[in-house]
């Protein structure tokens, strides 16, 4: 057991491994410390027990991705390898796209509690169009160091309670075809390679014979060398499991069979798959690398699979989103450049261009309003020339009224002189009339 720096922090996350690396972390902490020497026992060497006692209280967690096409038996392994039976019904496969559905378990072995997530691309390799396949796995692993980097990055931390739910093994299940891989496979264990621990191993494998088991392994291993596809490798600098995990390293990928039928073999019950012509026991090495597997993923290697994850793949992942920030640990001349310095630096620089920002606003704001003014002292100007004209119109409208009423009342004036002229005449007329009458009316008496 030995403890390993959390990143960003100055605390110790408590995790099993090897003696070798605990002595090297010794022996890099006492560089430049005097050596001296005990007179009697004073108890630090108790200091193991105390690791193991705080992790056991912890427990621990470990998230599994099983990538695979449907049908290859991916349920099936994980209860065999858990002992367990997980997963109700099998997954729609109609769906036009891969989805990603992660489901929570709590298991206990002895007084050692495992949180265990089992991830499950479901769809995949059912589409037509398998171009697009990779991407929600990719995502999702993502998506798991954004959440774990937002938690590190938070003020108020509360890492030794989060749930961790970055990917620490992907097992990649290919098919038994006996011939190549897939490009499929390649295309999506490329992809996934700088992002999780892939282990590929070759599903149902009861279905290919001895013969050609050997040659299917020898061409995948080389297509996956010459297509330059990073497996994981079990980690043989630990003395302690070196030579278990240097034999194992050559048997990848391993070729599964799973079962959760118990089968009677002499009088031991044992998991098997039964035909007609004989049976697979899944545990017998003989038969299949079941056991082979589950002692690499589980028994020896779980902690390298999750130190991996956090030491390798999600320093990675950091560092890639730290510098899209704008994160740096030195300056152009190579000089050491902290954290401090590169937020001041951004501090300043986003400073800098709010204030052109401001001012870019201010100058822009400045010269809209003078063009406004500009616009507006024009519209005036109009308005008063029309005022001006229309003024204009209507006094000469008004002096031709005028002019037209004046002559008007001129012929009015004159009617009436001349009507009342007339009307004296008439008058006169009719007296003359009259007298007239009258005289010849005597004239006419006065005959008679
Ligand atoms: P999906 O979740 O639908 O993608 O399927 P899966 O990959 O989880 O496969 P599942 O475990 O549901 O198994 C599918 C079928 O394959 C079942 O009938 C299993 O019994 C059978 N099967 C599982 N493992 C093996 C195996 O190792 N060898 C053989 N021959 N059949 C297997
Ligand atoms: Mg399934």
């Amino acid at each position: 057991m030995y403890p390993v720096p959390v990143a960003g922090s100055c605390e110790f996350l408590v995790t099993s491994g090897s003696t070798m690396a605990a002595v090297e972390v010794a022996r890099q902490m006492s560089e430049g410390a005097r050596n001296l020497s005990l007179s009697g026992h004073v108890g630090f060497d108790s200091m193991p027990d105390q690791l193991v006692n705080k992790s056991v209280c912890q427990g621990f967690c470990f998230n599994i991705l099983c990538v695979g096409e449907t049908g290859l038996g991916k349920s099936t392994l994980m209860d065999t390898l858990f002992n367990t039976r997980f997963e109700g019904d099998p997954a729609a496969h109609n769906q036009p796209g891969v989805h990603i559905k992660s489901n929570n378990y709590e298991l206990q072995e002895s007084n050692v509690r495992l949180k265990l997530s089992i991830v499950n691309s479901v769809g995949f390799g059912d589409q037509i169009n398998k171009e697009e396949s990779y991407k929600s796995i990719v995502e999702f692993i993502d998506a798991q160091f954004e959440a774990y980097l937002q938690e590190e990055l938070k003020i108020k931390r509360t890492l030794h309670s989060y749930h961790d739910s970055r990917i620490h093994a992907c097992l990649y299940f290919i098919a038994p075809t006996g011939h190549s891989l897939k490009s499929l496979d390649l295309v999506t264990m490329k992809k996934l390679d700088s992002k999780v621990n892939i282990i590929p191993i070759i599903a149902k494998a009861d279905s290919i014979s001895k013969n050609e088991l050997q040659k299917f392994k020898i061409k995948i291993m080389s297509e996956l060398v010459s297509n330059g596809v990073q497996i994981y490798q079990f980690p043989t600098d630990d003395e302690t499991v070196a030579e278990i995990n240097g034999t194992m390293n050559a048997h990848l990928p391993f070729a599964v069979v799973g079962s959760t039928e118990e089968i009677k073999i002499g009088n031991k019950m044992m998991k098997a798959r039964q035909y007609p012509w004989g049976t697979v026991q899944v545990e017998n090495e003989n038969h299949c690398d079941f056991v082979k597997l589950r002692e690499m993923l589980i028994r020896v290697n779980m902690e390298d699979l999750r130190e991996q994850t956090h030491a390798r793949h999600y320093e990675l992942y950091r560092r890639c989103k730290l510098e899209e920030m704008g994160f740096k640990d030195t300056d152009p001349d190579n000089k050491p450049f902290s954290l401090q310095e590169t937020y001041e630096a951004k501090r300043n620089e986003f400073l800098g261009e709010l204030q052109k920002k401001e001012e870019e606003m201010r100058q822009m704001f400045v010269m809209r309003v003078k063009e406004k003014e500009s616009e507006l002292k024009e519209a005036e100007k109009e308005l008063h020339d029309k005022f001006d004209r229309l003024k204009k119109l209507h006094q000469d409208e008004k002096k031709k009224l005028e002019d037209k009423k004046k002559s008007l009342d001129d012929e009015i004036n004159a009617f009436k002189q001349r009507k009342t002229a007339a009307e004296l005449l008439q008058s006169q007329a009719q007296q003359s009339g009259s007298q007239q009458t009258l005289k010849r009316e005597k004239e006419r008496k006065n005959f008679f």
